[in-house]
């Protein structure tokens, strides 16, 4: 994995014309739009980068995109590698060790995810202050490389406390509503019951979702800050029937879309790196 995860960085560095980034986006159903942002864009598809594996959900591009945003120079990853497609922790949270080793040291993350908290509306965006991990697996079990992080990793502040304030800030002066909570983190592919809706809230989840619990892990292994985003794009629990498609859980990440814009964009200036 290490001369992977090295062979990777390599590549990228000897692809990508300038600096390297200190700050990686990983964007997610229906965020994509936010690499309109990202000037003096360089895209490389997955396809051609050497260890990756290939996105296949529907709305994913996948590709990694290098450029300069908000004055900083970002990467983004425009689709991620679900567990749900079949891909095993390792592949899945890949592409957040070769940031590491690029030289990343912030993390943004962002995902579509089903609301069970009373007060969210569909459409909201939701400020991650924690997760809970309900995969089946860890991506960190297994062999532990001391190069990449600790055996024992703390998750007491998976969320940088910092990214959720300044995020509140940028929010009130923007007069702009976000909401605030747990994520639970699921494989998918099904969307949950009512009945798991309900009992993902009754645990102390506020929302719910098929990514980013993976990746988080294995950045806070990496000692990355994180932030995160989750656009509610539809709600669930005990009186609810309602089941979303595929193509609603787009149109209200498309709802979103100002406010993660405006969230990510101002995020990205003005985080000290
Ligand atoms: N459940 C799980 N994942 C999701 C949902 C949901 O309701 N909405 C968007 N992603």
């Amino acid at each position: 994995m290490l001369e992977q995860i090295a062979q990777t960085a390599d590549f990228l560095r000897s692809r990508v014309i300038g600096e390297m980034p200190k700050l990686a986006i990983i964007l997610g159903t229906g965020l994509g739009p936010i690499v309109d942002y990202i000037e003096e864009k360089q895209v490389i598809p997955y396809s051609e980068i050497p260890n990756f594996p290939i996105s296949t959900v529907e709305g994913h591009a996948g590709c990694l995109i290098f450029g300069e945003m908000g004055g900083k120079r970002v990467m983004a990853m425009q689709g991620r590698f679900h567990y749900y497609e079949g891909y095993d922790m390792k592949q899945v949270t890949f592409p957040v060790r070769v940031m590491r080793a690029l030289g990343v040291e912030t993390l943004f993350v962002s995902n579509a995810a089903g609301g069970m908290n009373k007060d969210f509306k569909v459409g909201d965006v939701m400020i991650i202050t924690d997760h809970i991990n309900l995969f089946p697996e860890n991506p960190l079990r297994g062999k532990n490389y001391k190069e990449l992080g600790d055996r024992f990793p703390a998750m007491t502040e998976a969320y940088s406390h910092e990214y959720v304030k300044l995020a509140n800030k940028i929010a009130e002066e923007k007069g702009l509503r976000l909401v605030h909570g747990v994520y639970v983190g699921t494989t998918g592919p099904t969307f949950e019951t009512p009945a798991e809706y309900e009992y993902f809230r009754v645990i102390g989840g506020d929302a719910v979702g098929m990514s980013t619990v993976p990746e988080v892990i294995v950045a806070n292994h990496a000692g990355m800050k994180v932030f995160g985003i989750s656009v509610i794009t539809d709600l669930g629990g005990k009186d609810i029937t309602y089941v979303p498609t595929h193509e609603e859980v787009q149109e209200a990440a498309v709802t979103a879309q100002p406010t993660t814009v405006a969230i990510i964009s101002e995020m990205v200036a003005r985080v000290e790196l």
